[in-house]
């Protein structure tokens, strides 16, 4: 398409029109012009295409693989991975003609009671922003366009249409950014679409320094922004903040709206020109192939398994109590309704219609495993059916293995809700604590979106987290028990002991219009690793059925960052897959700093007494911090410590390392204190040679003082220190002198 020609040959009623969704699912197209209408749709973790006419009900659509929800396939710490499930997700959608795609969901995991985490991926903005530029490189390598979303800082649930996140805007650069910012510099996603949320009192899809100045001038953003379904309140403001597309449109009422804003001079056409534009440019990039395409349902199907194998997380094995080999499993006992029923996905927009739902008993009785069923408790109740539990009992009383299965049921969890606890309900948990108790044999297999509170952990023999893990949710959960599959996940989130364990617990979703981040940048491990706090499960934590050895730590580093090496052997005798982590302490500022943060992360598989290097780049911004002042990233030269480990709280090797920035100083300012003056000898000359020389009688101000020789110096005590340029007035100072000195200590 020629866009500038295109654009010319417009009206007003059509542009109007394309800067509105035709539909819920489709752009506007102009016949006249030869501009097609986009198709898009649903979701993260498979297709939600909705059948035609069905509306009104999001899960009437079509069959689509139902991948592992983001919770789970994070937790794969796989780059690679995630680049083939876009591609899966990719050559899914084209052969569907859709061409842009409503995912991947990127908000950080804020608290664990946030009703979407299942479809974020992390709960830190280095792993989210990693593995959602993954993801989207790999969607877009078929041909399919992405909608990044919910930008921004969108972390609950509740009142999620109209509260305000408020927070600083280290806060918000530093983790509720950054991830945006990863993906859209790393994986140029064809949109970006805005969250229905406020950030300090301004709502996202109406906010320019958010949509223009940050998006698109900072991190040079270059395609269209969309809004959530719902979340523009005035369009001719949103189109003037940066907004390109508003979803779903409202039909005739979205174009006269356009053209009375235009008319009224509201809106400047030029500004409407710019949207346009970045849709022609969308559609023209992102119109679907002429033929439709095809996929192997089965291969797909096999890789949403391949991905929860990879993902699964082992949380706790006591004395090897898994695998459980068949043939070695003795009298095994399974319990628990959700191994009959399965919780394998999200709710809400999200919702798949599954090929191929695979249930974990169903999965069973295809293995060569042996062993009985009993439900145990009822999903739709949350209290105890006695008979039920009763028999589970029994049977587990006398079994060399009891496996149960435990969750949150859909009702609990979904999007357009937040949670209220992080227990199971009552007839599971108390079932789970029962058997944990009478034989100490058991395993307890998780499905569930979020973080769990485990009172029964300390009696149990193993637990392993499944998350939401999608159609293939049976066959990879005994992948994963048998040992045909090593576990090499590891969580993206810290597990509490409790919720009131959170920072934010006491305020989290109280204030109806207003979710204060008083935590600030003390988020997730920031929080619990800086206050030496006990948490059930750190981030980054995740067993295998090998073991790996750390080391050989070598670090090589100059002034732009460091390159850090180390080795790693499996020491066992199993291949396995290791989760190196990076976490770098920066001990060089006077800013409020969290013990570490993560900075790099990778994966790769070991065979039995093999020995791998691993090299990780640091830049200047991985040592870096957002300053307020200076409204720039800022890197402290001085003392900094890299650490290595396979989660935040088992650090395998560690060493200090001086780094020297060159930082273009700060600028100096009426604010400036004299302290500064007197350390630095370029502002103490200058300050001598523009102030104190140029004065005729020296001794009138209180600055000078006579040294032991006689000579006219800068006072230095501490009072006098401690006092800013602007008091040397009240020491008897010019004002004007100040000033030129300020300006030549700037002009360097
Ligand atoms: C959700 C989006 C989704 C859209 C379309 C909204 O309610 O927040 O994530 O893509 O609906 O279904």
């Amino acid at each position: 398409m020629d866009i500038e020609r295109t654009l010319a040959a417009l009206t007003l009623p059509e542009k109007a029109a394309l800067v509105s969704g035709k539909n819920n699912w489709y752009t506007a197209a102009v016949k006249r012009l030869e501009i097609p209408a986009l198709m898009m749709t649903d979701g993260p973790s498979g297709l939600r295409k909705q059948k035609p006419g069905s509306e009104a009900d999001f899960t009437d659509s079509i069959q689509a693989i139902a991948f592992p929800t983001a919770a789970l396939s994070a937790s794969s710490w796989n780059e690679s991975l995630l680049q083939k499930m876009g591609e899966h997700l990719g050559e899914e959608a084209r052969a569907e003609q859709v061409s842009l795609l409503l995912g991947p969901g990127i908000n950080l995991k804020r608290s664990p009671l946030g009703g979407r985490n299942f479809e974020y991926f992390s709960e830190d903005p280095l792993v989210a922003g990693k593995l959602g530029s993954a993801y989207v490189k790999g969607v877009q390598s078929q041909h399919v366009g992405v909608a990044v979303k919910h930008f921004a800082a969108n972390n609950r649930e509740n009142q999620r249409f109209t509260a305000s996140s408020d927070m600083s805007e280290r806060t918000l650069r530093e983790l509720y950014l950054r991830t945006f910012e990863i993906v859209v510099k790393a994986a140029l996603p064809a949109t970006v679409m805005t969250s229905y949320n406020k950030i300090n009192g301004v709502l996202n899809s109406q906010n320019q320094r958010l949509l223009r100045s940050i998006l698109r001038d900072e991190w040079g953003f270059h395609g269209a922004v969309m809004s959530d379904w719902g979340a523009v309140a005035d369009h001719p403001q949103a189109l003037r903040a940066g907004l390109d597309l508003e979803m779903p449109g409202k039909g005739q009422a979205s174009v006269d709206e356009i053209i009375r804003a235009i008319d009224t001079g509201e809106l400047d056409e030029g500004t409407l020109n710019k949207s346009v534009r970045h849709l022609l440019h969308i559609i023209d990039n992102w119109a679907p192939a002429e033929k439709p395409s095809t996929y192997d349902h089965e291969a797909h199907h096999n890789f949403a398994r391949t991905v929860a194998d990879d993902s699964i997380v082992l949380l706790k094995n006591h004395a090897n109590e898994l695998p459980l080999t068949p043939g070695h499993e003795g009298k095994l006992v399974v319990i628990g309704e959700l191994a009959e029923k399965p919780r394998y996905q999200g709710s809400g927009s999200s919702h798949v219609n599954p090929t191929n739902l695979v249930t974990p008993l169903a999965a069973l009785q295809n293995s060569d495993l042996k062993a009985d069923y009993y439900p145990g408790y009822r999903l739709d109740q949350s209290e105890t059916d006695d008979t039920l539990a009763q028999t589970a009992l029994t049977a587990a009383k006398n079994a060399d293995h009891v496996i149960v299965f435990a969750g949150y049921p859909e009702s609990a969890e979904s999007e357009g809700f937040d949670k209220n606890s992080l227990m199971l309900p009552e007839n599971q948990g108390d079932l789970v604590g029962q058997l944990a108790k009478l034989n100490p044999h058991t395993t307890v297999i998780l499905q569930n979106g979020s973080a769990v509170e485990m009172p029964w952990i300390h009696s149990t023999a193993a637990v392993v987290e499944t998350y939401l893990a999608g159609e293939s949710v049976g066959e990879s959960t005994w992948d994963i028990i048998t040992g045909a599959v090593n576990p090499s996940g590891h969580l993206t989130e810290t597990f509490p002991r409790r919720l009131t364990d959170t920072p934010m617990a006491p305020t989290f979703g109280q204030d109806p219009h207003h979710e204060y981040y008083t935590e600030g940048i003390f988020m997730g491990y920031r929080y619990y690793d800086t206050h030496e706090m006990h948490v059930l499960f750190p981030f980054g934590h995740g067993l295998s059925y090998t073991n790996f050895e750390y080391s050989k730590l070598v670090i090589d580093q100059n002034e732009h960052g460091a390159t850090v090496t180390f080795g790693i052997t499996n020491t066992g005798d199993r291949i396995g897959q290791a989760v190196p982590q990076l976490y770098v302490a920066n001990h060089s500022t006077h800013k409020p700093m969290p013990t570490k943060e993560l900075r790099a992360f990778t994966k790769l598989s070991i065979d039995p007494h093999e020995t791998k290097l691993v090299t990780f780049k640091l830049n200047r911004r991985d040592f870096s911090w957002w300053c307020e002042p200076k409204q720039r990233w800022e890197a402290d030269t001085g003392d900094y410590e890299i650490m290595i480990g396979e989660s935040s709280r088992d650090i395998r090797l560690q060493t200090k390392l001086t780094m020297d920035f060159k930082n273009s100083p700060a600028p100096i300012t009426t604010e400036t204190y004299f302290a500064q003056v007197v350390q630095e000898p370029r502002l103490r000359d200058l300050f001598q040679r523009i102030v104190l020389d140029s004065e005729q009688d020296r001794t009138n101000n209180f600055l000078t003082i006579k040294d032991d020789a006689g000579n006219l110096v800068l006072m230095q005590n501490q009072m006098f220190l401690n006092m800013p340029l602007r008091a040397a007035v009240a020491l008897g100072v010019p004002a004007n002198l100040i000033s030129s000195f300020i300006a030549a200590a700037n002009d360097h």
